[in-house]
């Protein structure tokens, strides 16, 4: 049967920077960034920190949380953006600081969607048979990418990580519905121009910092509360329940004015939606994993309740899961 919850964990890094600490950095102000995304600070790694750490410690708590041992994991799936070595990525660093010894690991790269593409993928997985238990972690160390001569994109994003450790459950338990698209079409949104094969790394790409995370603003605005409404609908279709029948929003936190307009069009009441964004900015694919880790720490979502996530990101990649928690 289809994958379920039973352990969640997250990790931020201890470093805060505030607004008022990016004022002293850049032509900014508290003002407007509050103003434009609703984001009040971040964590960020500091020169020297491990980006593994983050996702090791995450990983360990979900375990920790199942009361499941890391020689009992068969399959580790890393959804990262910004891996730690373009070669191997991410997931073997994270592997060996769990002490997963020989189970297999992968890197999943799908924009700030990641996580939500990983939740599906393991449900289709879990229901296959094998793996019986699927430790999925959404990892960003966006700090490491970030262009601190841009304004328009330092502001916006933060450091950290979460886990969920999935295994099968019966029918009507856990992923009760996914939906999951793609729009190539928009993958000029966001990228890093250089370092990968198109454009390897040379002095010139340097000197232009075609290695720093590039973003079309208002494009990514434009699209993003569309997809996370269309995929929203989508998922609850597949899962045969209704929006009144949703506990939980917890979407991908990237910019307050997007979740709103989001649950406006959706018709949801904000108190029913998992906003953390104020505190940790945009992680990118750890987004949805450290907002559902917090919710169910501090009581908000119970075992029973019914969780809609949603996200959008770079690639363009789209789409949502419907799951009822047991974590
Ligand atoms: N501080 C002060 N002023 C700024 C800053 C800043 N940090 N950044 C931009 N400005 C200025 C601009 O220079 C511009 O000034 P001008 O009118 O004199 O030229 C003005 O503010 C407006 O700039 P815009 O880029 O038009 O601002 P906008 O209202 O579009 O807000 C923002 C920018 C917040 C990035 C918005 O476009 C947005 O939220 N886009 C979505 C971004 C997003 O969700 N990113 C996440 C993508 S990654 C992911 O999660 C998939």
């Amino acid at each position: 049967m289809g994958g379920r919850i039973v352990g969640l964990g997250s990790h931020l890094p201890r470093f805060l920077l505030t607004n008022a600490d990016l004022e002293r950095m850049v032509e900014t102000s508290d003002e407007w960034i509050v103003q434009r995304t609703g984001i009040r600070e971040r964590h960020h790694l500091q020169d020297g920190e491990d980006p593994a750490v983050m996702a090791i410690e995450a990983g360990r708590a979900a375990l920790a949380r199942a009361d499941t041992s890391p020689g009992d994991v068969d399959l580790l799936l890393v959804a990262t953006t910004f891996p730690d070595m373009i070669c191997p990525g991410s997931a073997p660093f994270i592997a060996g600081g769990l002490g997963l010894g020989d189970a297999p690991f992968l890197d999943l790269k799908a924009g700030c969607s990641g996580f939500v593409y990983g939740l599906a993928l393991c449900d289709a997985l879990l229901r296959c048979g094998h793996p019986h238990r699927i430790l999925l972690i959404g990892t960003e160390a966006l700090s490491r990418v970030i262009d601190w001569n841009d304004r328009k994109t330092c502001v916006l994003f933060g450091d950290g990580a979460g886990a969920a450790l999935l295994e099968s459950g019966d029918e009507g338990e856990g992923i009760l519905g996914s939906a999951l698209f793609g729009d190539a079409d928009k993958a000029h949104l966001l990228r890093i121009p250089a370092g990968g094969t198109r454009t390897p790394t040379t002095e010139d790409t340097v000197a232009a910092n075609l290695h720093y995370l590039k973003m079309e603003g208002a494009g990514v605005y434009r699209s993003a509360v569309a997809m996370m409404e269309s995929s929203s609908r989508a998922a609850l279709t597949v899962a045969g329940i209704s929006l009144g029948d949703v506990d939980w929003v917890v979407p991908h936190q990237a910019n307050i004015r997007i979740i709103e307009s989001l649950i406006r069009r959706l018709g949801v009441r904000r108190e029913r939606v998992v906003i953390n964004l104020d505190r940790v900015a945009n992680t990118s694919a750890a987004s949805i994993p450290i907002a559902l880790d917090e919710a169910t720490r501090d009581g908000r979502i119970l075992p029973g309740h019914i969780v809609l996530m949603t996200a959008f990101g770079a690639g363009a990649t789209y789409g949502a899961v419907v799951m009822r928690m047991d974590a």
